[in-house]
């Protein structure tokens, strides 16, 4: 009976499509972000998570500056008070076993059990995007053991165990803090310059550091181009060093970004020559999927 046979075929087809879908939300993989102040970090982050929301995955955008920006940018009203889970000093004790401050001559627990960190700490924006606000304590150079230190390691090694995610790491510059926890889980880094000198330098520290970590995938984007001049300067700059990246990305100056800031939600809408470049950057981060 051919009116039989095509309900059936249409139910396998939805069925088939249903499989995909679910399929595609199981899989994940989990970037860095990093770069020079200003250049654009917090901004791409929250704009690539918009995306991959829009694919229907589920997205987890961590914020590790101490600034908290990232939440803004994902479209949580500018009046939103957000304190990061490492001021959170009731958490930071029971987990470590310390007070910030009262550290010396305690035994830190330093690898302590923090799984309950996005269920209790987690912020969601209207679309769906889980947010986990780290903020961040020191800089790699002190050294310092204190406990808040301790609880972004454990924070850090445990977001590189959890599945079925894509999770953005957006960072204050430099990727140095996080030692060895970012090597282990992070399979791909996206360092942002803009066209100039200064900015490149730390791209290409950011760069070496990466490659130390063993971050397997390293892409520049370079952002804030106004013209072809500029994009001709910085490759000039840059020389031999450009074909250390896995891709190299030109994000154009692009007015719509700074009329709408710091919410990104609205360019989702526009289809401007910024938006444009960030989809190719979303289509090179969908290649390292992982089960
Ligand atoms: N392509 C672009 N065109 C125009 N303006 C941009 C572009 N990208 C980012 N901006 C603007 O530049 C400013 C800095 O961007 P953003 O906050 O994303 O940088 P950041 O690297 O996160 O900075 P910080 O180091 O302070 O955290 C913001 O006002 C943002 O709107
Ligand atoms: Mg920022």
């Amino acid at each position: 009976m051919p009116e039989k046979d095509s309900r059936r075929e249409r139910i396998f087809k939805v069925a088939e499509e249903l499989r995909k879908k679910s399929s595609v939300r199981d899989k994940g993989f989990r970037v860095v972000i990093t770069g020079k102040g200003g250049a654009g970090k917090t901004t791409l982050t929250a704009f690539l998570s918009k995306l991959f929301k829009r694919d229907g995955f589920n997205v987890l955008a961590v914020d590790e500056d101490p600034q908290v920006n990232l939440p803004y940018a994902l479209g949580i009203p500018p009046e939103t008070k957000i304190i990061p889970v490492s001021r959170n000093i009731d958490y930071v004790e029971e987990k470590t076993g310390a007070r910030p401050g009262e550290a010396w001559g305690v035994m830190l627990s330093l690898n302590p059990d923090v799984s309950d960190v996005v269920d209790r700490f987690g912020l969601r924006t209207d679309d769906g995007i889980n947010m986990l606000i780290m903020g961040s304590v020191i800089q790699a150079a002190t050294g310092c053991l204190c406990p808040e230190n301790a609880l972004l390691d454990a924070i850090v090694r445990y977001i590189s165990l959890r599945k079925g995610e894509i999770i953005l790491m957006d960072t204050q510059a430099g990727v140095e803090h996080f030692g060895r926890a970012l090597a282990k889980g992070f399979s791909q880094a996206i360092i942002i310059t803009e066209p100039s000198f200064n900015s490149f330098q730390v791209a290409v520290n950011s760069l070496q550091l990466s490659r130390e970590l063993g971050i397997p995938h390293v892409y520049l984007a370079i952002n804030k181009v106004r013209s072809s001049k500029e994009e001709e300067k910085i490759k000039r700059i840059a020389g031999k060093s450009l074909n250390s990246f896995d891709k190299v990305f030109s994000l154009p100056y692009d007015e719509i970004v700074l009329e709408t800031e710091p919410d990104v939600t609205p360019i989702l809408e526009k289809n401007s020559p910024y938006s444009k470049e960030v989809l190719r950057i979303k289509e090179a981060l969908k290649k390292h999927m992982e089960e």
